[in-house]
């Protein structure tokens, strides 16, 4: 019996995953086959997917299933073709899929339930590109993004984190395309009979993974492997549309093996064999997805001074926080984005020192990281522990606030419990006993507890322990966090001085500025010094010119600083509309276009709206919903 057994689920209404409608605390998925073949003119794919699943209880009559905007064309248990319905659409949730069984099923028993069935357009998790829209103009392209909640729109599943499934998949394609799954590649056979450039791929994911991480890619896709590290059984490599090969290689291959295994050295073996990063087209919504096997990544983080490894260091670090401890509901998604900011941070630390870490804390917690943010947060969301409602959407409770609270909340534990000396050996066990498992925040400090209990300082360390405001970390609200934490300013503090310098010549002369200001910077350092002007009153836009001017600013091939002027230029005035309306729509991360698409819609309504709808179709399905809905306007 694993450690983990003897730590209660808690009592908390939260703990349970209000965003499935499937009955997966009746019933647990242990194993997926998938069988897909994809068509390219009707953006689909389909086939089937036969669950095999154990019941947790006597008597078991039916399975309910996550599906939304899916075609159901049949559905068998234990070969035997059944009876089944889909209940009406439920809003974001979609439609369950019922399943009667013909006998009822006792706990521990297992069925599979095969389901034939098709994606639809309306599938939110699919982004389909035109070959225009690809580096080489010549194929078709499609990829998936299916957290939260949108692994239900390419099968029907249990889409609740608190499930984890092994799965196998063959995916057939024609149009030479290569095909992408988050798993080990088996094989790749030619479909003669089929036609040319038709193929057939295989994949494993032996190790169980929720729904979410289930993925795919398709279209003219070429890999390259990085140098193997002695005595790891792992590999890394990256894939990329061919085009853009070289540059992705020379960004990445550095320092990808080494950070899984500084990784490793912090917390426990690799478990998925593979770490490959995949580069996506600029209409990928997020920085990065740790898809197991297949970081998904915006093409923006090949900056070509690879000052944004970060981004692959936070999905590295997934690997263990989200992919081997996993949250048992959305209302606990900070387990997952919390330890892994604080593991990537202690990934740059081990690579560029602790100052570098203190720096990305500052970088973090500036305004836009944390403070800015929550001004405009719905209260509820600004909490570690979040109260969805049932059937609320898990993607409008996203917010930096699991990164951000949740890593401080670390950090400040860590200084608290006697510094990494402790807590290394600490978040060890912590890996130790949940790999593989689901868990709820009260189980993390459950574990905490009892961890340091048998620690050699316990007395001291439980007396620190319960001096910890838990309530207000984990249930506060406010922008704030509810210690005030000391950083290290050595690399912050230049970037502060030059920002004051400027907010002081708003009204005045700037002849006293040079290029030369910001020469030793790092870009993270602009960045902060940027961050840091937002927080002024809006400079007049005089000075904004000038401030492009001289650091070239607003033409800028670096995607957060470009970011942090047009948020500084918007502010200002219109001067920068039309040049910021040019920037983002190539911009598909959430992040970029969603605040700069806000401000341009404040200061050109008109010009916000007309440039979102002429390049709509450019983004992927979840930005194009979220972008409408904040900009009031309606995409088909
Ligand atoms: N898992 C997240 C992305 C995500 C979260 C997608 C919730 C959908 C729903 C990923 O690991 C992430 O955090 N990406 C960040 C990268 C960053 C923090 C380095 C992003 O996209 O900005
Ligand atoms: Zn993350």
């Amino acid at each position: 019996m694993s450690f983990s057994s003897h730590f209660s689920s808690g009592s908390s209404p939260f703990d349970e995953d209000l965003a499935t409608l499937s009955n997966y605390l009746e019933v647990v998925t242990r194993h997926i086959k998938i069988d897909w073949e994809i068509n390219w003119d009707t953006k689909t794919f389909g086939g089937y997917a036969e669950l095999t699943l154990e019941s947790r209880v006597e008597g078991l009559q039916e399975v309910k299933l996550d599906s939304s905007f899916l075609d159901v064309k049949g559905v068998e248990v234990n070969g035997k073709s059944v009876e089944y319905s889909l209940d009406s659409r439920i809003e974001v949730m979609g439609e369950a899929l019922r399943i009667k069984l013909p006998k009822s099923l006792n706990k521990g028993e297992s069925i599979t339930i095969k389901i034939t069935y098709s994606t639809t357009p309306q599938c939110t998790a699919v982004g389909w590109l035109e070959p225009a829209q690809t580096k080489s103009g010549k194929h078709p392209y499609l990829y998936s993004q299916a957290q939260a909640i949108h692994a239900r729109s390419m099968l029907p599943c249990q889409d609740t984190p608190a499930v984890k499934a092994s799965y196998e998949a063959k995916v057939r394609s024609g149009r030479g395309s290569e095909v992408l799954l988050s798993g080990q590649r088996k094989g790749v056979k030619e479909l003669a009979e089929r036609g040319e450039g038709w193929r057939e791929f295989t994949y494993e994911q032996p190790v169980g993974i929720p729904s979410y991480l289930i993925a795919i890619a398709a279209g003219e896709l070429t890999h390259k492997p990085f140098e193997d590290l002695q005595g790891r059984n792992w590999s890394t490599g990256c894939w990329t549309e061919p085009l853009n090969m070289e540059k992705a290689f020379w960004e990445f291959h550095k320092d990808t093996a080494n950070f899984v295994k500084t990784a490793e050295d912090l917390t426990s073996s690799y478990k998925f064999g593979v770490y490959d990063i995949l580069f996506l087209p600029e209409s990928f919504p997020y920085g990065g997805m740790e898809n197991s096997c297949l970081t998904f990544a915006t093409p923006t983080i090949i900056a070509g001074d690879r000052s944004q490894v970060d981004v692959v260091a936070h999905e590295i670090s997934h690997s263990w926080f989200g992919n081997g401890i996993g949250c048992a509901s959305w209302s606990h998604f900070w387990l997952n984005e919390g330890w892994t900011t604080y593991l990537e941070r202690l990934i740059m630390r081990e690579t560029h020192g602790e100052l570098e870490r203190q720096l990305s804390v500052i970088t973090s917690i500036g305004r836009r990281g944390l403070v800015g943010y929550l001004e405009r947060l719905n209260p509820r969301f600004q909490k570690l522990v979040i109260e969805y409602k049932e059937h609320e959407d898990p993607d409008e409770g996203y917010s930096q606030v699991p990164y951000e609270k949740g890593a401080n909340f670390l950090l400040y534990l860590e200084r608290t419990l006697g510094g990494l000396e402790n807590f290394i050996p600490y978040m060890k066990d912590y890996v130790r006993t949940f790999e593989g498992t689901s868990i709820t925040t009260d189980q993390w400090r459950e574990h905490l507890f009892h961890y340091f209990k048998q620690h050699q300082d316990a007395e001291e360390l439980t007396r620190r322990l319960g001096k910890v405001d838990w309530d207000e970390w984990l249930h506060g609200s406010g922008p704030d966090l509810c210690v005030d934490i000391q950083y290290d300013d050595t690399l912050s503090k230049a970037c502060y001085d030059l920002a004051a310098k400027w907010d002081k010549a708003r009204d005045g002369d700037v002849s006293s500025f040079t290029k030369d200001d910001i020469k030793d910077f790092s870009s993270t350092q602009t960045v902060v010094f940027l961050d840091k002007l937002e927080t002024y009153d809006t400079l007049p836009p005089k000075v904004v010119a000038a401030l492009d001017k001289l650091y070239g600013l607003g033409s800028t091939g670096n995607a957060e600083i470009g970011l942090r002027f047009f948020e500084v230029a918007l502010k200002s005035g219109p001067e920068y509309a039309e040049s910021a309306a040019a920037w983002v729509i190539n911009k598909g991360r959430m992040k970029f276009c969603r605040p700069v698409f806000r401000l341009l819609n404040e200061q050109k309504p008109e010009l916000a709206k007309k440039t979102f709808l002429k390049h709509a179709n450019f983004y992927h399905p979840i930005a194009r919903k979220m972008i409408a809905k904040d900009l009031g306007v309606k995409v088909e």
